[in-house]
């Protein structure tokens, strides 16, 4: 029997699309080099040497994608967040980016950002580190040691932000290029080009940045329409943009390569449609908006419109790395805005289930399900039988989604490899 071919068996339940989970009771999930080969409820005849690992009465489903976070910020967790974004960023947030110079303070930073995000049961994470080349590449190779799927950026910043902060704009894109060529065909952890936000990019370094996105063929992350302060902000600084989303796409930032914009909130139908055009990924961060006062993505409109969404967890500004927390926020959230807006119908669980995991698992190619051909990324649900007697599937993962812990994730499972806590 081929070694790269095993069986998990237990209670699958997935999202194949945002209107329903699909459950399969007692079955076997094949995995074959990492890869979802087939679901079925007796163990194929092919595959009766295969090793199978029995999870018996548990619960399997996908793991997590986080599409927007900090690892620079986890020591940053819950302070200042009285404060709106451009003050929080410049009473908190650069001071603590700026710690990450010295390379011990970052590699525990680091170390302790991973334990934690596997400890959560994310399994992909599209992520921001500091300017700093030397501290940005120690969370390539922790995440990489760890077997966590992952978009590291080093961050772009070349004005608007305290000096020791502030890069030289070439140096900045030698760095990034450095990074690139190291980290590109690395399977698991791989580079994204990361203009922090327009309003701490010069146009010469956008420009630097969007050409080695096209020549490397790599995909961007940033920040778009958080707060109106901000985006009042980026008219002034860039007059010759009619709106903010506008800069990035001037200089192919914004979908000529894979592209994750964080928040989103303010934009006009025709932002909306562009992102829907060119398919750049929204990403919404429920806790981070709420805790900044930012505002409310309007999620319903942009999955009306065609765009795609997925969660974030955008830690500092957002506290937990925990996902089914960020999904019962998004729900939520989305119903505060019914609210008030009762045109849009509030999230349903399988909607938000389908964001954190299929439908921001897409910017890693075929993540997030458990159809044939996906990455085997899972996580062994522990859900206790003596509540969960009587109940069904659907109503366990409810409860694990609201009321659960990473005290209820058993295992966890990355491109096919278990990875220890
Ligand atoms: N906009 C620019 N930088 C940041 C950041 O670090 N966090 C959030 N939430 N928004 C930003
Ligand atoms: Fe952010």
């Amino acid at each position: 029997m081929n070694k790269d071919v095993f069986a998990v068996k237990g209670n699958i339940v997935f999202t194949p699309g945002p209107e329903g989970f699909t459950l399969h009771q007692e079955s076997y999930l094949i995995v074959e080099r990492g890869v979802v080969r087939e679901i079925c409820r007796s163990l194929p005849a092919e595959y009766a040497a295969c090793r199978v690992e029995d999870y018996g009465d548990r619960l399997i489903i996908p793991g997590f994608v986080d599409l927007h976070t900090h690892a620079s910020q986890f020591n940053q967790r819950g302070l200042g967040l009285d404060l709106q974004l451009l003050e929080w960023l410049n009473e908190y947030t650069f001071k603590e980016e700026a710690r990450f110079a010295a390379r011990d303070y970052a590699a525990a930073a680091y170390q302790a950002f991973a334990a934690e995000i596997v400890r959560q049961g994310t399994t992909r994470v599209v992520v921001f580190a500091t300017i700093h080349k030397e501290s940005s590449e120690l969370l390539f190779n922790i995440l990489a040691r760890k077997g966590i799927g992952a978009y590291v950026g080093k961050v772009n910043m070349d004005r608007n932000c305290p000096d020791d902060l502030r890069e030289e704009t070439e140096q900045s894109l030698r760095d990034t290029e450095e990074i690139i060529r190291r980290w590109q065909d690395h399977p698991l952890v791989k580079p994204v080009i990361t203009p922090r936000f327009a309003p701490t990019s010069t146009e010469k370094l956008l420009r630097g940045l969007g050409a080695l996105a096209v020549r490397y063929n790599l995909p961007v992350q940033s920040h778009l329409s958080e707060n109106q302060a901000e985006v009042r902000w980026v008219a002034e600084l860039f007059p010759a943009q009619a709106e903010y989303h506008k800069v990035y796409d001037s200089f192919q930032l914004f979908g000529q390569t894979p592209t994750v914009m964080a928040h989103c909130i303010y934009l006009t139908a025709e932002a909306v449609q562009h992102m829907k055009m060119a398919q750049v990924m929204a990403v919404h961060c429920p806790d981070s908006n709420l805790n900044l006062a930012s505002g409310i993505m309007p999620v319903r409109k942009m999955l009306a419109a065609g765009v795609p969404v997925g969660l974030g967890t955008d830690i500092g500004a957002g506290q937990s790395l925990f996902m089914p927390a960020t999904i019962v926020s998004a729900i939520q959230l989305s119903k505060l805005y019914y609210v008030m807006q009762p045109e849009c119908k509030p999230l349903t669980l399988s909607e938000a289930f389908y964001m954190a995991t299929k439908g921001g698992g897409r910017f890693f190619g075929a993540v997030g399900s458990f159809e044939p051909g996906y990455s085997f990324d899972a996580l062994i649900v522990d859900d206790r039988a003596e509540h969960a007697r009587g109940r069904s599937l659907l109503e366990r993962l409810q409860q694990f989604i609201y009321t659960g812990n990473a005290a209820d994730i058993a295992e966890r499972y990355i491109a096919g490899r278990k990875i220890t806590v």
